[in-house]
This record gives C-alpha cells, sequence and structure tokens, in this order.
C-alpha cells in the first residue's frame, strides 16, 4: 500500500517546537499537516504565516498547510513565501475557488480543497480535475483530538469514484480523529494520505507511532 503520513503539527508542544519538528524529520512520516485557523471560519485560532516560516527553517519534508480561514485567496501568496508545497483551502470558505484553485498552481504549489463533515462530495464535480488533494474532514474543523465521524467511510467511496470518474490524480486526505484504530480501514476504504495529530503526539512513543501507521498491516 502506498500512502502518506502527515503529523498534524497543532498537536505538538509548541514550547518544544523545534524538538517535535525534529522528531518528524526522523520520522517515517511524508509530510508536515500545518492547521492555520482565524477565530472565524472555525471557532478557535492557532498559528500562521510568522510560524510557519520558522517551521520551514527547520523543516525537511514538504508542508501541507491546511488554511481554516475566511477569504483564502487574499493570503496565498503569504503562505507560498513561506515554504507552502500544498496549499489547502475550504470549499466552504472559498467564493471563487476556481480562481483560488489557479492562484496556489500558479504558484507552483499543490492545490487542495478541504470539505466539511456535512459537505457533499459532489460539490466537487467541476473542480475535480483541477486539484491535486481533496481533504475529507472527519472531525468539525477547529480542534484536535475530537472523535472521528464515521460517515467519513461513505465519503471516501463517493470521492473514489468522482475521481476515478473524472479521471482527476486528486490525493484523498482524511483529517481528524485517525489513529492506529481506524487508518488501515481508511486505507482500504481509499485514503492516500493521513493526518494524525493527537495520536502521534499524545502517544507515549510518537516515532513508534508514525511508524506504526505507515506499516498497516
Ligand atoms: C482539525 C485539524 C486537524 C487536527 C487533527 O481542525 O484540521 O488537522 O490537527 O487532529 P487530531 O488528529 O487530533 O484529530
Ligand atoms: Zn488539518
Amino acid at each position: 500500500m502506498n500512502y502518506l503520513i502527515a503529523p498534524s503539527i497543532l498537536a505538538a508542544d509548541f514550547s518544544n517546537l523545534e524538538r517535535d519538528i525534529s522528531m518528524v524529520n526522523e520520522s517515517e512520516a511524508d509530510w508536515f499537516h500545518l492547521d492555520v485557523m482565524d477565530g472565524v471560519f472555525v471557532p478557535n485560532i492557532s498559528f500562521g504565516v510568522p510560524v510557519i516560516k520558522a517551521i520551514n527553517e527547520k523543516a525537511s519534508k514538504p508542508l501541507d498547510v491546511h488554511l481554516m480561514i475566511v477569504n483564502p485567496g487574499k493570503y496565498i501568496e503569504a503562505f507560498h513565501s513561506v515554504g507552502a508545497d500544498i496549499l489547502t483551502i475550504h470549499y466552504e470558505a472559498s467564493t471563487h475557488l476556481h480562481r483560488d484553485v489557479q492562484s496556489i498552481k500558479n504558484l507552483d504549489m499543490q492545490a487542495g480543497v478541504a470539505l466539511n463533515p456535512h459537505t457533499p462530495i459532489n460539490v466537487l464535480e467541476d473542480i475535480i480535475k483541477d486539484i491535486d488533494l481533496v481533504c475529507l474532514m472527519s472531525v468539525n474543523p477547529g480542534f484536535g483530538g475530537q472523535k472521528f465521524i464515521e460517515n467519513t467511510y461513505k465519503k471516501i467511496a463517493q470521492l473514489k469514484e468522482l475521481i476515478h470518474e473524472s479521471g482527476s490524480r486528486a490525493k484523498i486526505e482524511i483529517d481528524g480523529g485517525v489513529g492506529v484504530q481506524n487508518a488501515s480501514k481508511l486505507i482500504e476504504t481509499g485514503a492516500d494520505v493521513l493526518v494524525a495529530g493527537s495520536s502521534v503526539f499524545g502517544a507515549s512513543d510518537p516515532l513508534a507511532t508514525i511508524s506504526q501507521l505507515k506499516h498497516l498491516a
């Protein structure tokens, strides 16, 4: 099975960020998942451009930046300038999604679109061929450590079909409540990227947990 693991820095120890970044660098993880929250689109504020700039100086793997902000189009250049490799914006937050996706791609970043748990897959019909990644939220965005929403499996299957029918090459990323208990089923259903926050950084041995996630039975 060929899939990617993206530890979410939201669950890292912010007073020991360099240590946690080094841990991910040395691990079998593939990407850094970085959650940007504005307190408007989601009811929480996390970190933004200067923190990502600092992370980029230490990180040796691609930065997968997940914007949970209103008006994401305004900030595409800013996140590009601090090293975002994959930039994901929310369907629900972008009025001109096609324009924003093109702006991301014009800067040579991979373009992702995230869907909230209640947003149906079919809204992606006319954009799926233009994007590199779909982030299916398997919790309501805003916080780490929440319970995985089981309806996500159905959405993965629907999305996989849409990707197949349209000839899109988009990856399916699952974000929220992912851990060793559900990772195998998610991959079997069709996930390509697993984001894991609290299940990695809350583990007694984060390196071993990443390895377990990377080598599912
Ligand atoms: C939630 C964020 C997630 C979060 C996942 O809004 O988008 O990336 O960090 O955290 P866990 O893995 O703890 O559910
Ligand atoms: Zn996220």
